[in-house]
């Protein structure tokens, strides 16, 4: 008797075989039922009669509850008309555990409640469609790297410099040696990497402690970063519009039948090919103003904003040349306008906004040390990052990509917290 996955029922057309699972649903009638199982391949229907299953047992099948767990032994016959095309008549069908009354039922249930039951509602089709996503592109992003020339550096996640801004610091008690932070990004640390190995990333966890309960904001989410020695600006553009077209193209390619599921219209991610719009901020600010935004020179565009200009445009946008004090302090100065800095952030069309931000690295030390200061941070705390500009300084570049914004991009997903199985927001940390 083999043990099977139901994906590989084509395999085994009329052989008998044994399938561990859940039940997800269930019709009965006095001689027959229908249980819908699913396994964690997929999900296929085995038809289960009084008659082959007999009087003892059928009662209990009958009225299995939803989500209780099952081992079935049957035949694998072809069937046009059940989910997946194939179903399994049961010869013996084993209750490992009788689920007590599953608490997400087949009724609206709100996202609070929904959130709260995180833990069970990762069963579903719809997350089990999305985490499925999420598992494609991630492994295209980690390809990607890997099939161009990068080492990866796992950077840390505790650290005592910060990378952005101040304000969004989650700190922590280090043993003697006082206040920590979860890390924001692994940028600083991929930028001494460079030295060695000219090509590499990170992909980890990152946190940011903002008080923002928008539909894009999480305080943990996966960031897949960058940092290349020897690249300008433009040569940074051009490695994102490449990567972010690879990435999509795969993503969608591999996990149709889920975007399916999941009613995402494949048009508009079809076009994501490079060359990408670019616009710099200034020009951003132009389009906003008409559009009857009251956006101000000099401050950081915000999600609304975001939405107005992606709606404008069919294919990803870069806003480039953003003014130095909206942005980070490691940002090059502009050769020409040193109130501008080499960055560019990405904005994903259809509203999505903001899924990349990078820049060329300030690789001046006397630059970074005024940068620094203009930024109410100490040179002192940030000696290791200032070596780097001291031993063999080169212009150099990188980015960061937000998993998880790509993610309900990529699904068509009104807010980030169905991307990550477990969200962490303002107001949840729980389960
Ligand atoms: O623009 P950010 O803050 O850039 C950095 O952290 C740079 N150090 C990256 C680099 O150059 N190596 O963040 C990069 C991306 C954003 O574009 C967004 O996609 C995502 O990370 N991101 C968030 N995603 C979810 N929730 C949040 N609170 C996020 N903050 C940033
Ligand atoms: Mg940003």
């Amino acid at each position: 008797m083999e043990e099977c996955l139901i994906k590989d029922f084509p395999k085994h057309i009329g052989e008998e075989v044994v399938i561990k699972g859940w039940v997800f649903n269930r019709r009965s009638s006095g001689k027959v039922s229908f249980l819908l199982v699913r396994d964690g391949s997929g999900i296929c229907q085995v038809i289960a009669e009084r008659e082959i299953l007999g009087e003892e047992v059928y009662p209990e099948i009958k009225k299995v509850p939803i989500e209780s767990s099952v081992i079935v032994r049957g035949t694998v016959k072809e069937e046009f008309r059940s989910p997946g095309g194939y179903e399994l008549h049961a010869a013996r069908i084993e209750i490992v555990q009788k689920s007590e009354e599953f608490p997400i039922g087949k009724k609206e249930h709100g996202p609070d409640f929904l959130l709260s039951q995180r833990h069970l509602w990762l069963r579903s089709s719809r997350q089990i469609a999305i985490m499925r996503v999420r598992d494609a592109l991630v492994r295209h992003v980690r390809d990607y790297f890997h099939k161009n020339g990068f080492t990866l550096i796992d950077t840390p996640i505790i650290t005592t410099t910060c990378g952005e801004d101040t304000s969004s610091l989650f700190s922590l008690e280090y043993f003697d040696l006082g206040k920590a932070f979860l890390s924001q990004t692994g940028q600083l640390y991929l930028e001494a990497a460079i030295f060695g190995l000219g090509k590499v990333f990170c992909l980890g966890p990152t946190f940011r402690a903002e008080r923002s309960k928008t539909r894009r904001h999480l305080t943990e989410f996966w960031m897949l970063e960058a940092e290349m020695a020897f690249f300008d600006h433009d040569q940074n553009l051009a490695l994102q519009e490449d990567f972010v077209s690879y990435i999509v193209q795969n993503t969608i390619a591999e996990r149709e039948q889920e975007l399916a599921f999941l009613e995402r219209d494949l048009a508009p991610l079809k076009k994501v090919v490079p060359p990408f719009n670019r616009i710099s901020y200034d020009e951003a600010l132009e389009i906003l103003k008409k559009h009857g935004s009251d956006i101000e020179w000099g401050t950081d565009l915000g999600g609304d904003d975001e939405t107005i200009i992606t709606g404008l445009y069919d294919k990803p946008i870069f806003i480039e040349n953003y003014p130095r004090k909206v942005k980070a302090f490691y940002m090059k100065q502009h050769p020409e306008k040193p109130e501008y800095v080499r960055c560019a952030d990405l904005l994903a069309p259809e509203g999505y906004g903001e899924i990349i931000g990078g820049s060329q690295r300030e690789d001046s030390y006397d630059l970074l040390v005024k940068a620094l200061k203009d930024n109410n941070l100490n040179p002192e705390s940030y000696a290791w990052y200032l070596d780097l500009r001291k031993y063999g300084s080169v212009p150099h570049a990188g980015f960061g990509l937000g998993i998880e914004r790509t993610l309900s991009w990529i699904c068509g997903l009104k807010h980030v917290r169905e991307t990550i199985p477990f969200p962490r927001m303002i107001y949840r940390a729980y389960p």
